[in-house]
């Protein structure tokens, strides 16, 4: 038995319906998050909260929901939901109206649904077990605003898609001056010479709740040091290591970019450290 959220009501997922009108469904007009929980605890629920306030506010969908009505929301669906492990995901749309119209209309409701999805496990720190990613490289072909989290993801989804044709679960991406911006789901860091680095925070990529949590806690609890600054293409393909990074994933060690092996092929030190660190505090903040 599962149950999903819509507007204030909770049901089974075949009885939850929108209609074709909702912008969300013409238009991707919308903000959505995924959260991780593990054993009922989510991981940095207020940020994500945080994040998905901002992105409302950023194109102007007035939702008063407070941080613990989400909260409330989000620990039903757990309970209610199958398994140990598990996302959830939230979204958002601007809501239904009756004609389609590009303007933002007045007047109408947004439309909230979230549902939870299994997981099938928390990510390790253990080298012989983790998940391992080889990636795709391609230029940066989305919008000039992918800090705001949006459910019109057609961009990502074709960047994805390229990657996975090739056999690879990721494509990272760089713009047209070659830096690495991010991968279509996921923010990118590179090690080299025991040095971390990520690209630095503008509208090319998602303040990435892991990404935040990464830097957090390596500056307080490690003394490896952390970069946030251009990283070029020809950086990424000379790292030492590679790590991808997402809500799901955590710290996605890379072994292979498009025909380039990183380091040795394997996880390498600083993601056993880094993940270890990672699995250890993630719950502090
Ligand atoms: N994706 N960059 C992009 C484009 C993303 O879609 C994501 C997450 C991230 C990492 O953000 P976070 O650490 O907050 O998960 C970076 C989610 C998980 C998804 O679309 O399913």
């Amino acid at each position: 038995m599962s149950l999903v959220y819509l507007n204030g009501e909770y049901m089974a997922p075949e009885e939850a319906k929108i209609s074709p009108m909702d912008r969300g469904f013409l238009f991707g007009d919308g903000i959505y998050e995924v959260i991780p929980a593990y054993y009922g605890k989510m991981l940095g629920f207020d940020a994500h909260v945080a994040r998905i306030q901002e992105g409302l506010a950023a194109i102007e969908i007035n939702l008063d929901y407070t941080g613990e009505q989400w909260r409330a929301i989000c620990d039903t669906l757990i309970s209610n939901n199958p398994g140990p492990n598990q996302g959830i995901y939230l979204h958002v749309s601007r809501g239904t109206d009756s004609k389609r119209n590009h303007a933002y209309p007045r007047g109408i409701a947004p439309t909230v649904f979230a549902f939870c999805f299994e997981l099938p496990g928390e990510p390790t720190a253990d080298a012989h077990s983790a998940t391992t990613y080889t990636v795709s490289l391609e230029q940066d072909r989305r919008w000039q605003r992918c800090n705001i989290k949006s459910t019109a993801l057609l961009g990502n989804v074709i960047h994805y898609q390229s990657g996975a044709r090739e056999g690879n679960k990721e494509t990272i991406l760089f713009n047209a001056k070659d830096e690495i911006t991010e991968a279509s789901s996921s923010n990118v860091f590179i090690v080299k010479d025991g040095v971390i680095a990520t690209p630095v925070l503008d509208n090319q990529i998602l303040p990435g709740i892991t990404r935040w949590l990464i830097c957090e806690i390596v500056r307080s609890h490690s003394e490896l040091v952390i970069e946030e600054r251009v990283v070029t293409k020809a950086e990424l393909l000379s790292a030492d290591e590679v790590w991808i990074t997402s809500a799901t994933k955590e710290v996605g060690p890379v072994v292979k970019v498009a025909d380039t092996v990183i380091g040795e092929g394997k996880p390498g030190k600083i993601w056993q450290q880094v993940q270890t660190l990672f699995t250890t505090h993630k719950f502090d903040y």
